[in-house]
Order: structure tokens, then C-alpha cells, then sequence
């Protein structure tokens, strides 16, 4: 039997619930550790008139105290453009910005000596939300824009028509593992970095960049994370700047682990967007115009908003034809952490205004949204051009929905819930479905490459070191069977190990869902070039074709031989056969034109849907997930174990984006949620006491490693449903049963005021 296709545990489920995987602080300190804690701006925006910073120098325990000055090389980390300092240098943009470090024997001393820093400041303008920067012009990156068709026209002639605004606040992205880098001098100006990093490539540039070195001076390893969720996508790169400049000067190990609340102040979140919309449509609520803003609360630098704002505006359809459209997207420039990745990198955002939108076309012409939905999906023959003008050739949506919605008896709980409102006055229940299509590829072409390194040992164990960062997703897992496929071995002969910039160089980040397509097409490239090597010394040692060779069950079988792997393994070493390579993969037909937002960005197109039912007590505004039903569409599932803990994971990220987790910043800029005190994620007790989730049985028609499908991101939209299911309920609590939601997150406050407006 084939490693791949199965429910496998993942490759570190026994070491992850026995508190044994190796997270970075658990990595035996070396002799001599420094440890690092960061001082920070206490103003939104300001110059730095003087920093006193002598108390902190003689405070018990530090070594060193680092400023920009101190920085050798490039004071940068930004991961596009280059207006992301790593320590402040005269300027402050937001509260928590780093702006000086202090290097002590202990962690506690570090800490206690870096509030002992004395800054004045002269305050200057701050802005503070995405709509007053777009009101003063104030962006980070120039606004963009997407028109098709002729949506002044269309909106002008069509019988029905809604405008509105509507906003959606950003998301912490809560990793239980923090931020954490800690750096190691080696002979020679070498330095060896751990970072908890998605990228441990950019890593290595910050690096080079800080201390002006060349690449090859610095590795870069990355075992795992407890999670990064694209809050270590680019914003690790603060971290290993600081901890780099001080291992450098000090010539001592240096660790920085920021605690949580100084983690959550310092790095960047999921974008919160504002938006101004306007629709027509038809009787039967066919879309036949619609023009949208959306202004991204970029924060005070460009970080990753470009590609995130692009994401947003090409998954602005969604699942559905827009023949005239226009789209503006603002990446404005507030006083805040600069915002950065968040599982889904716009598109949740993009794709959550179009749904809202139908939500509002079902009610105003009295329609199940159901019925609104299904009229706009794309078409399988026309109607099948999104905006940006890539074909959906395979909308899996018309199978997939009548499906869930049958499996989910849809329309007999629509009714019972009808009934259940009409005779209860304080509880009112709410439904509703969503769907997902989520184009798969990073959407800066050059990122969809990457490499990998198989070794294959005399005893017919297996290593594999690809470009790919672990961080709970199962990466490693799905490629150790992807190769263990290839080689026809168990699971258990194949180990991945952790990723490493001196193994495989130039990778891309691990995001874009793009994980295991990538790297697992590059891991098999490698372990076929081995096994087609081991198939021609077999087909000449017994006398057969090298393409009859068969790799199975451990075994290989050539003409009337069969040998096991091991045994075939130890010959190949004897007749001096090359038993490890290397492997490449780059995404295939992908085009974008980022002048004109035209072209091919995304390889293929994921699916999903799903339907969630809820109880809200409308005197508190307290609800309940009653049931949930997820169908989500993976292609050909290399593991369904990890594909359907993916898919779970993200409809509960998704929900918690919306609902519970809020981020409140004060009058003077200050984050006041920055402690899971005051930020609410969701907890296992948020689970719906009915969760089905199920697979969407089909193969990627895109030639994808084993026909899968990227499934990292996409379910976190999932998550819609519990929102519109709220936005239902609260609704059905209005004497006139009309929508009054029109912020998200669905807040017990927010809903409550609903309700009453
Ligand atoms: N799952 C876990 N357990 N932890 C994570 O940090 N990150 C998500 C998703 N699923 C994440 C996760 C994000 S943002 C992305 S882009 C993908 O995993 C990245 O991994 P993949 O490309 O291998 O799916
Ligand atoms: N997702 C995540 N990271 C990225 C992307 C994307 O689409 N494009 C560039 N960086
Ligand atoms: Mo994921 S937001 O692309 O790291």
C-alpha cells in the first residue's frame, strides 16, 4: 500500500502531545547565552528628541544597549520596500515600535533594564484608522485599481440597486509559539540563526543586510513552529535583525523571545478594511454591476500590503461572475503595526465584501441567499472569466453545494429555525452558507519555485530536506509521504529534517497555501531521479526492463527478482550509484501584468462550502455555534487526516476573525488587546457540539503533486458562514427583519447594537 493517501498521524503528533518536539527556547542554551528584550515608542508618531537610555546600561545584568546607530549594515527589515527600520531611528510611527534593545545575562534582567529607558518625544500627527488615512491621501504603496466592462452604465440601467459602507476589524495572528530568534557566532564571522520564521531565507538576507555579510556566512534553521499563520512571513525578520546586531557585537549567543503582550504590540496583524460599495442587480438578484473601495489598514509600512491588497482585489468575486465591475484598493498608511500576512493574505477580505453584498440582495428582494448565490456562480461554460481575466475552468461549486446542502438537510432547518423565531422572542437562530473558491499560487510569480534534497541511506532509511517550513500544518508529513510514494516505502523509513538554508538555498517563504505543491513536487522530482537511478542497476543485475521495476511495499520487484528496498539500496552503494539528489519544481503557466491587475496568477482554483447554525440571546448578545457542516474540496487528499484538521482549523480562525476576536486601539494609538486577557481566539469549548466535515471527493485536473489540492488557507473562509448566520439571527431579532451588521466582528456590543438601531 502507498504511503500517500492516507490518514496518517502527523510525523510529530507523538513528540507534540509528550511536550518533546524541540520549539527554539527548548534548544539547549549554549555557554554564554545573552538574552535580548526590546525597548518601544509609547507614542503613535513622533521625534525622538533625546533617549537617555543610562539607567538601562546600568541596570544588573546588561552587557549591551543597541540603537540604530549600532546596526553595521542596512538598518531594514522591509520585505518589499525598504521603509521598515529595525530599530527607530529619530522617528516613531506607531506604540510598540522597537526602539532600542538590551542585551543582559538573563531574560528578566533584559526586561527590567528595558523600562528603565528614558525617551522624550515630540509628538506629530498621528492617523489611526484605515478611513482617516484615506481622507488625508496617506498611503503606503499607490492605490490600485480594476475595471471590467462598464460598471457605470450597467449600475445606471439596472432595476435594483444598494450601496453602503461596511468594516472589518484586523486579527492578532495568535501562534502559541511567539516570536522567537536566537543566534549562535561561529568561526570565522559566521552565524547560525534559529528563528521561528515561514522564511527562513529572508531571514538570512536581514541578516546579511544588518551586518554586511554575504549569504554564505549565515544559515538559517527552522525545525518548527508552534504556529505562524503568515505572522512570520516577513515580521520574524524584526527579531533576527535585533538578535543579529547583538550576537554580533557582543561575539556571545543571543536569544530574543519577546513576551506575548510586547509581541502582539510589536508585530503586524491581518489588514482590518474599510469599504464603500454600490450593486445592481436584476429581479432574481443576478449581479449586474457592482463598485467597491476597499481601504486596507496597511499600518505605518508597506510590509506585505501590496500583494495582500492585490489578493483582496482578485478575490473580490469570490465564486461569482461579475460582468461589470470596478474595484479600487487603498493600502493607507496609519500609525499602527504595519499589517501584514494573515492566513488567506487578502482574499478573506476581498471575498467577505461580495458576500455581504449578497446577503443584502437576498433580503431586500426576500430571497434565500441560497437562491441569490447559485444565479451568480460562475458558469462551467460562460460566464467564466473573473475580473482579472483568468478562466475558471473547473467550478466545482455546482456539484459541491447541492451536495452539502442535502447532506446538511439545509431546507428543513431553514424552516425549523423559521418556526423557532416566530415562537421565541428573546433567542433567535440564525443560518447561513457560504461558499469558497481561492486561487492557489503566490501571486509574485518568481516565488513559485522551490527545492528539495532527498538522501537515501545504506540501510534504506530516507532523509528529506526540502525548502518548506513546518508550523503544524503537516508539510512535513505530506512530503515524507510523497517521497516514501515515490521510493514505494513506508512512512517510517522517511524523516524529514528541519529546513535549512545551508541544504536548500533560495527558498520562498512557506505561505500561499503553496507548502506542499511546491515542495512536495520538488521532493518528488528527487526521489524519482534515485529511484529511477536504483531501477536501472535492477533492471541490470535481473536481467529486465529499468521501466518494468516495480517499488512496492518495501520491496522491489525486477523480472523474476523481488529484493527488499534495503537490500537494493546497499547493492546501488557497492556499484558506486549516486543514492541521494537533489530536486526542482516551478509552477508552470503563470502570468500577471501589475499594471493592468490582468493575467493568470493562480495554477488552480480550491472549493469549499459551508453551512452554520446559531443561537443568540438577544438581551446579551451571548451566541452559541449550534451546528456546523463543512465540505471542502482538496483535490486528492494526500493525508485527509491533516487536510480535514486544516480545514477545521481554519472555518474556527475564521469564525474567531469575526466574532469574538476584536482589536481595540485607544486615542493615543496604544493596541489596549494586546494579552489573550483581552483578545478572545477561539477555544476548543467554541467548537459546535455537530462539526461534520467532510472531503469533496475529485482530483485536481491541474497537474499538482499526486493530483492534491493546497488547502492551508482557503477554509478560513469557511468561517463566513458563522458570521452571516449571526448577521441572520440579529436580523430576525429587528422588528422589520432587515440587515443592521454592518461591522464585523460580530462583537456581543456590536450585535446588540444592531439589533437596537
Ligand atoms: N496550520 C497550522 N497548524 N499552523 C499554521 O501556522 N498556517 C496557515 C496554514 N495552516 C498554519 C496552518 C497558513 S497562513 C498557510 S499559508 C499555510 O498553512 C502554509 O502551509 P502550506 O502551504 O504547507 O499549507
Ligand atoms: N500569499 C502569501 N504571501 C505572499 C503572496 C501570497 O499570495 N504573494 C506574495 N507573498
Ligand atoms: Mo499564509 S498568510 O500565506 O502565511
Amino acid at each position: 500500500m502507498s504511503a500517500a493517501r492516507q490518514p496518517l498521524p502527523h510525523e510529530s503528533a507523538h513528540l507534540h502531545v509528550a511536550g518533546e518536539a524541540t520549539y527554539i527556547d527548548d534548544i539547549p542554551e549554549s555557554r554564554g547565552t545573552l538574552h535580548c528584550a526590546i525597548g518601544m515608542s509609547t507614542e503613535a508618531h513622533a521625534l525622538i528628541q533625546t533617549l537617555d537610555l543610562d539607567a538601562v546600561r546600568a541596570a544588573p545584568g546588561v552587557v549591551l544597549v543597541i540603537t540604530a546607530e549600532d546596526i553595521p549594515g542596512v538598518n531594514d527589515c522591509g520585505p518589499i520596500l525598504h521603509d521598515d527600520p529595525i530599530l527607530a531611528d529619530g522617528e516613531v510611527h506607531y506604540v510598540g515600535q522597537p526602539v532600542f534593545a538590551v542585551i543582559a545575562e538573563s531574560r528578566e534582567q533584559a526586561r527590567a533594564a528595558a523600562r528603565l529607558g528614558k525617551i522624550s518625544y515630540k509628538p506629530l500627527p498621528a492617523l489611526l484608522t484605515p478611513r482617516q488615512a484615506h481622507a488625508a491621501g496617506a498611503y503606503v504603496i499607490d492605490p490600485m485599481s480594476l475595471t471590467r466592462g462598464e460598471p457605470d452604465k450597467a449600475l445606471s440601467a439596472a432595476p435594483h440597486s444598494l450601496s453602503g459602507q461596511f468594516d472589518v476589524g484586523g486579527q492578532e495572528q495568535f501562534y502559541l509559539e511567539g516570536q522567537i530568534c536566537y543566534i549562535i557566532p561561529k568561526e570565522d564571522d559566521g552565524f547560525h540563526v534559529y528563528s521561528s520564521t515561514q522564511h527562513p531565507t529572508e531571514m538570512q538576507h536581514v541578516v546579511c543586510h544588518a551586518l554586511n555579510l554575504s549569504q554564505h556566512q549565515v544559515t538559517v534553521e527552522m525545525r518548527r513552529m508552534g504556529g505562524g499563520f503568515g505572522g512570520k512571513e516577513s515580521q520574524s525578520a524584526i527579531f533576527c535583525g535585533i538578535a543579529a546586531v547583538a550576537a554580533a557585537k557582543t561575539g556571545r549567543p543571543v536569544k530574543l523571545r519577546p513576551d506575548r503582550d510586547d509581541d502582539m504590540l510589536i508585530t503586524g496583524k491581518r489588514h482590518g478594511f474599510a469599504y464603500d460599495y454600490e450593486v445592481g442587480f436584476d429581479d432574481e438578484g443576478r449581479i449586474l454591476a457592482a463598485k467597491i473601495d476597499m481601504i486596507a489598514n496597511a499600518g505605518f509600512s508597506a510590509d506585505l500590503s501590496g500583494p495582500v491588497a492585490t489578493r483582496a482585489i482578485c478575490h473580490f468575486d469570490n465564486a461569482y461572475y461579475l460582468e461589470n465591475v470596478a474595484i479600487n484598493a487603498y493600502c493607507a498608511r496609519t500609525n499602527t503595526q504595519s499589517n501584514t500576512a494573515f492566513r488567506g493574505f487578502g482574499g478573506p477580505q476581498g471575498a467577505l465584501a461580495i458576500e455581504l453584498i449578497i446577503e443584502d440582495i437576498a433580503r431586500t428582494l426576500g430571497k434565500d441567499p441560497v437562491d441569490v448565490r447559485a444565479v451568480n456562480y460562475y458558469g462551467k461554460q460562460d460566464r467564466n472569466v473573473t475580473p482579472y481575466g483568468q478562466v475558471v475552468k473547473d467550478n466545482l461549486l455546482h456539484e459541491l453545494l447541492p451536495e452539502l446542502l442535502d447532506s446538511s438537510d439545509y431546507s428543513a432547518r431553514r424552516k425549523a429555525i423559521a418556526d423557532f423565531n416566530a415562537g421565541n422572542s428573546v433567542l433567535k437562530k440564525g443560518l447561513a452558507v457560504t461558499p469558497v473558491k481561492f486561487g492557489i499560487s503566490f501571486n509574485v510569480k518568481h516565488f513559485n519555485q522551490a527545492g528539495a534534497l532527498v538522501h537515501v541511506y545504506t540501510d534504506g532509511s530516507v532523509l528529506v530536506n526540502h525548502g518548506g517550513a513546518e508550523m503544524g500544518q503537516g508539510l512535513n508529513t505530506k512530503v515524507a509521504q510523497v517521497v516514501a510514494h515515490e521510493l514505494g516505502i513506508s512512512l517510517s523509513r522517511v524523516r524529514a529534517s528541519a529546513a535549512d538554508t545551508s541544504k536548500v538555498a533560495n527558498t520562498s517563504a512557506t505561505a500561499a497555501s503553496t507548502g506542499s505543491d511546491l515542495n512536495g513536487k520538488a521532493a518528488e522530482d528527487a526521489a524519482r531521479q534515485i529511484r529511477v537511478r536504483l531501477a536501472e542497476l535492477a533492471a541490470e543485475l535481473y536481467d529486465c526492463k529499468a521501466a518494468d521495476v516495480v517499488f512496492a511495499d518495501d520491496k522491489v520487484t525486477a523480472g523474476s527478482t523481488q529484493i527488499p528496498f534495503s537490500e537494493l539500496v546497499a547493492t546501488a552503494y557497492t556499484h558506486r550509484v549516486q543514492l541521494w539528489s537533489d530536486g526542482f519544481y516551478k509552477t508552470p503557466g503563470l502570468s500577471w501584468d501589475k499594471d493592468t491587475l490582468t493575467g493568470n496568477p493562480f495554477y488552480y482554483f480550491a472549493y469549499g462550502a459551508a453551512v452554520s447554525e446559531v443561537v443568540l440571546d438577544t438581551l446579551t448578545g451571548e451566541w452559541k455555534l449550534l451546528r456546523a457542516d463543512l465540505l471542502h474540496d482538496a483535490g486528492n487528499s494526500i493525508n485527509p487526516a491533516i487536510d480535514i484538521g486544516q480545514i477545521e482549523g481554519g472555518y474556527i480562525q475564521g469564525m474567531g476573525w469575526l466574532t469574538t476576536e476584536e482589536l481595540c486601539w485607544n486615542d493615543k494609538g496604544l493596541l489596549t488587546t494586546h494579552a489573550p486577557s483581552t483578545y478572545k481566539i477561539p477555544a476548543s469549548n467554541d467548537c459546535p457540539p455537530v462539526f461534520n466535515t467532510s472531503l469533496f471527493k475529485g482530483e485536481n485536473p491541474a497537474d499538482t503533486v499526486l493530483k492534491s489540492k493546497a488547502v492551508g488557507e482557503p477554509p478560513l473562509l469557511l468561517g463566513f458562514s458563522v458570521y452571516f448566520a449571526l448577521r441572520d439571527a440579529v436580523a430576525n431579532a429587528r422588528a422589520d427583519n432587515s440587515h443592521a451588521l454592518y461591522v464585523a466582528p460580530a462583537s456581543c456590543e456590536a450585535m446588540l447594537n444592531a439589533i437596537a438601531k
